[in-house]
C-alpha cells in the first residue's frame, strides 16, 4: 500500500512537508494545497515557497492545480514540468463557497459536459502526468456514474476518490457503496481519501479492497503525524517536530504571534492524541502570548498521557 498525505489548505505547507518528512518517515507522496493559476502567468513568491525545484526537496511532492481553464492548467503543468515534477494533481473536490461559484474545484462537477470538453482540452497536451482529485458529485452521489464514465476516456494516471458530496463538505459519512461502484468500472488507477483515522481503518481498506494500491490520509496525520511512520508518535518526537516548526514559522513570517496562531491550527487536530486534552487546550485556544504557549505545549507534551488512536473531532 502506499501512502499519501493529503493537500490541506493552511496545514501542509512546504515548511510542514518538509519537517514532517524529516521527522516521521513513511509516506510515498506529499500533495500541495491548491494553487490557483492566474491570467497574470507569474508564480507568485509564495507560489515559489510551495513549488521549489523538485531535485532540491528529499521526498515526492506533487503540485496541485485548481483552475477551470485549460491553458491556464497546461501553462502550470509547464512550470511544473520545468521545475523538474512529473505530476500534476487537479482539484475537482474544493467545497468552498468562493471556489465553487466560480465553477472551480467541485463546482466542475456540477456540469459533466463542460467537465469533458476541459479534460479533452488538457489531456495530450499535457507535459506531464495528470492525476485528479474529486468527490463523487456536486449535489447527490447518484452523480458519479456519469462523471466516472468521463473520467474512464482519460488516462488519467490516479483518481483519488473522496466519497462525499460537495455539500457534505467534510464531514458525514463517506458513501463506501459509491467507491466500492467506481472500483468495478474505473478504467484508472484508483485512490482512496476519507476518514481514515487508524491504522486499522486502514487495514479496513486493505482486506476490503484489495486492488487499491494507495490511500490519502489528510486531518489524522496532522492529529498523529507519526501515524504511518515506524515507531509512531511518542511524546518526544511530536515535541521537537512541533518546536521545529515553531521555529521554522517564526523565521519565515517574522515574528512569533503569526507563527502561533498557525500552531493553533494544528492543535485543532493535535489534540485528539492527547488523554484529558480539555483544560491544557482550552488555555492554548486562549493565550496570545509565545511565552504562555510554550509553557502551554510542554506541559502538554509532558504531562498528557498519549492516546494510542486519536479521538477524532471532525
Ligand atoms: C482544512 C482543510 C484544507 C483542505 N485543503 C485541500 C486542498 O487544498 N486541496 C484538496 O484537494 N483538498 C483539500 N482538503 C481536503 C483533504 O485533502 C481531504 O480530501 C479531506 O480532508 C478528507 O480526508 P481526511 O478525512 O483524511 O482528512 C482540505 C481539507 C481540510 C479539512
Amino acid at each position: 500500500m502506499r501512502y499519501y498525505f493529503a493537500p490541506l489548505e493552511g496545514l501542509t505547507d512546504a515548511i510542514y512537508r518538509r519537517l514532517h518528512h524529516k521527522f516521521f518517515p513513511g509516506i510515498d507522496r506529499y500533495y500541495t494545497p491548491f494553487i490557483s493559476p492566474t491570467a497574470h502567468r507569474v508564480l507568485t513568491p509564495k507560489e515559489q515557497r510551495e513549488l521549489p525545484p523538485a531535485d532540491q526537496l528529499d521526498y515526492v511532492c506533487i503540485p496541485q492545480v485548481l483552475t477551470k481553464h485549460s491553458e491556464d492548467l497546461l501553462w502550470f503543468a509547464e512550470q511544473c514540468a520545468d521545475l523538474g515534477y512529473t505530476e500534476i494533481n487537479l482539484n475537482l473536490g474544493c467545497p468552498s463557497g468562493t471556489v465553487t461559484a466560480k465553477g472551480k474545484g467541485s463546482g466542475m462537477l456540477k456540469d459533466p459536459d463542460a467537465l469533458d470538453r476541459f479534460l479533452d482540452e488538457v489531456f495530450y497536451r499535457c507535459p506531464i502526468a495528470l492525476s485528479v482529485k474529486t468527490r463523487i458529485g456536486f449535489a447527490e452521489p447518484g452523480e458519479f456514474d456519469r462523471l466516472l464514465q468521463i473520467f474512464n476516456q482519460y488516462p488519467i494516471c490516479e483518481l483519488i476518490i473522496h466519497p462525499r458530496v460537495r455539500a457534505q463538505f467534510y464531514n458525514g459519512p463517506v458513501e463506501k457503496t459509491v467507491f466500492e461502484k467506481a472500483l468495478a468500472d474505473t478504467t484508472n488507477p484508483l485512490c482512496y481519501n476519507g476518514n481514515l483515522c487508524t491504522k486499522a481503518d486502514i487495514e479496513a481498506i486493505r482486506k476490503s479492497y484489495p486492488q487499491v494500491e494507495s490511500v490519502m490520509l489528510g486531518r489524522a496525520l496532522i492529529a498523529d503525524p507519526g501515524l504511518l511512520t515506524d515507531g509512531g508518535s511518542d511524546a518526544q518526537i511530536l515535541e521537537a517536530f512541533h518546536d521545529a516548526l515553531l521555529e521554522q514559522y517564526i523565521e519565515n513570517f517574522g515574528g512569533a504571534r503569526n507563527a502561533m496562531f498557525r500552531m493553533k491550527e494544528n492543535w485543532h487536530h493535535m489534540l485528539c492524541k492527547f488523554e484529558n486534552a480539555d483544560k491544557l487546550g482550552k488555555q492554548l485556544r486562549k493565550t496570545t502570548d509565545i511565552a504562555e504557549y510554550r509553557h502551554i505545549t510542554r506541559e502538554i507534551f509532558n504531562t498528557l498521557p498519549l492516546r494510542k488512536d486519536i479521538q477524532p473531532v471532525w
